[in-house]
């Protein structure tokens, strides 16, 4: 199938926030970036290539949507452009020091130990792991009555947990993946968000309302992590967790077995801990998140989902997806794609110039916050045809050569590109076909669907769908 040959007009425009005509007042500007970033942006932010803002609160900022400027502060002058101060507190405070916010030698150091996990050949590894995760999922569904209502969202992050169990962390969580999934969801809504006390830099032990709310959810993940460490440990000691030649070991073996090839110096405990909070809170949130928004899409384009379904069957026909028909579900990736453009599981990327620089022909001096805003470049009017429109077909052969490499960014780019990027995709693929071989999803009538921007983005109420088991006249098996 190509985009031309696509059996659907595409015409659902999903929701989210309308962007306000002009700036806001500095009350009501705190207030939107307190409880959902995302409504902070003004029209002129989706039109312009550069937009500068004035210091009175975060210092002087510009926000870039020309793909040359982004290729600037991302790749071709990466080393001047640091993760700011804002965005490293909210990252310490929930993920640790681990591979996302470290800087300079040990961030080199801990992608080098890592990389090796992340390599294609590893990744084709895991996707029987990841085939079987969705598999279990399948059948969870299969295992609801007819009609269930389910939360998308945490349906999507129990299967991610279950396939990060199944691939990173071998030995398992050691805990209900249901459980982790709640606990994981109240963490990131307490402590992924932007505080007063971040705005005004107070000291981050200021005990907040929503950080109180999350404090059992943070003893339950810590608790968890400092056990799997300490067991793994054990294990290593007594040389019983050592793998067999060739055999990809997990990430905490890598991990607790780290020496850099250049330095030869390992990691400190607090690296390993971090970088386990790292993975686990990186490696299933983003990657639920774009399933889960992927269900509400075609529920909103009954026809695309028709194309979708189509297409699983004739790949799959009633068996599971597997790893050696995963690469014939293209529109099935494409809608992903596109799912990734219209909500970006991480929908800013933030950066501070280190040293003075020159970006797009104006000059930057050091300290000026550079934000880089998926969500905005991948809804901005001079970089795509209608932005608002959900279309697949802009990620099928012969239409996705023409998006530029930088006006879309769902996993950023140049070397802090995300680690896990191939994997997620292809673990996208896997669950969302063996999830839509048998059920269909349709948004519960009503619902109020919200996206709001913690450390990544979310639905605040939810995506409350229906299940029903696809009827055997809905199957087009080819
Ligand atoms: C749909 C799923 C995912 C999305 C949209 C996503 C998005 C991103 C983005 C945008 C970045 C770069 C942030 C920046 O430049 O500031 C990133 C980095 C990262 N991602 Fe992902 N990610 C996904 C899945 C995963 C998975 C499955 C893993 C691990 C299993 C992972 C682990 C990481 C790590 C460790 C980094 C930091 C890399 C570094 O700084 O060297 N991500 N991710």
């Amino acid at each position: 199938m190509t985009a031309a040959s696509l059996p659907f007009v595409a015409a659902y425009r999903p929701p989210a926030p309308v962007p306000h005509a002009a700036p806001l007042k500095p009350r009501q500007y705190i207030r939107a970036l307190t409880d959902n970033p995302l409504t902070i942006w003004t029209q002129a932010q989706f039109e312009e290539p550069y937009v500068e803002i004035d210091g009175w609160l975060l210092g002087p900022r510009l926000i870039i949507n020309d793909p040359d400027g982004i290729r600037h502060v991302l790749v071709d002058n990466e080393a001047n452009y640091l993760r700011d101060d804002l965005q490293k507190r909210i990252l310490t405070r929930t993920i640790g020091l681990g591979l996302f916010a470290a800087e300079g030698q040990a961030w080199r150091a801990q992608r080098r130990i890592l990389a090796p996990l992340f390599a294609p050949r590893a990744v084709n590894g895991f996707l029987p792991a990841m085939a079987e995760a969705a598999a279990a999922g399948a059948r969870r569904l299969a295992d609801l009555p007819e009609g269930s209502v389910i939360d998308a969202a945490p349906l999507m992050s129990a299967i991610a947990l279950d396939v990060l169990e199944r691939t990173l962390f071998r030995e398992g969580f050691g805990v209900p993946l249901a459980e982790l999934s709640r606990h994981s969801n109240a963490f990131i809504e307490g402590a992924g968000g932007v505080s007063l006390l971040d705005l005004f830099r107070l000291p981050s032990w200021i005990p907040t309302l929503r950080a109180l709310r999350a404090h059992r959810s943070r003893r339950f993940i810590g608790d968890m992590v400092d056990r799997m460490v300490a067991e793994r440990r054990a294990r290593l000691a007594a040389g019983a967790a050592g793998s067999g030649e060739g055999e990809i070991r997990d990430l905490l073996a890598l991990l607790l077995d780290a020496a850099d090839r250049e330095t030869g110096i390992g990691l400190s405990d607090r690296e390993v801990r971090d970088n386990v909070l790292t993975f686990i809170g990186a490696g299933h949130e983003t990657t639920a998140g774009a399933l889960a928004w992927t269900l509400l899409l075609l529920s909103g384009a009954p026809d695309v989902r028709a194309a979708v379904e189509a297409e699983i069957d004739s790949v799959l026909g009633t068996g599971p997806a597997t790893a050696e028909t995963v690469a014939d579900l293209v529109l099935t990736r494409a809608t992903i794609e596109e799912a990734m453009r219209l909500y970006p599981s991480a929908p800013f990327l933030g950066r501070a110039a280190v040293k003075d620089d020159v970006i797009g022909g104006r000059p930057v001096k050091a300290g000026t916050i550079v934000m880089i805003v998926p969500w905005i470049i991948h809804r901005h009017q001079r970089l795509w045809s209608d932005p608002g429109l959900f279309d697949p077909g802009r990620f099928m052969p012969g239409r996705r050569d023409s998006i530029p490499r930088y006006a879309y960014l769902p996993f950023g780019a140049g070397p802090r590109v995300c680690i896990g990027s191939v994997f997620a995709l292809q673990e996208a693929v896997i669950v969302l076909a063996n999830a839509l071989r048998d059920h269909r999803f349709d948004l519960v009538e009503g619902a109020r669907i919200e996206p709001t921007q913690r450390i990544t983005l979310r639905a605040r109420y939810g995506i409350p769908m229906r299940v029903s088991r696809r009827r055997s006249s809905d199957r087009q098996v080819g």
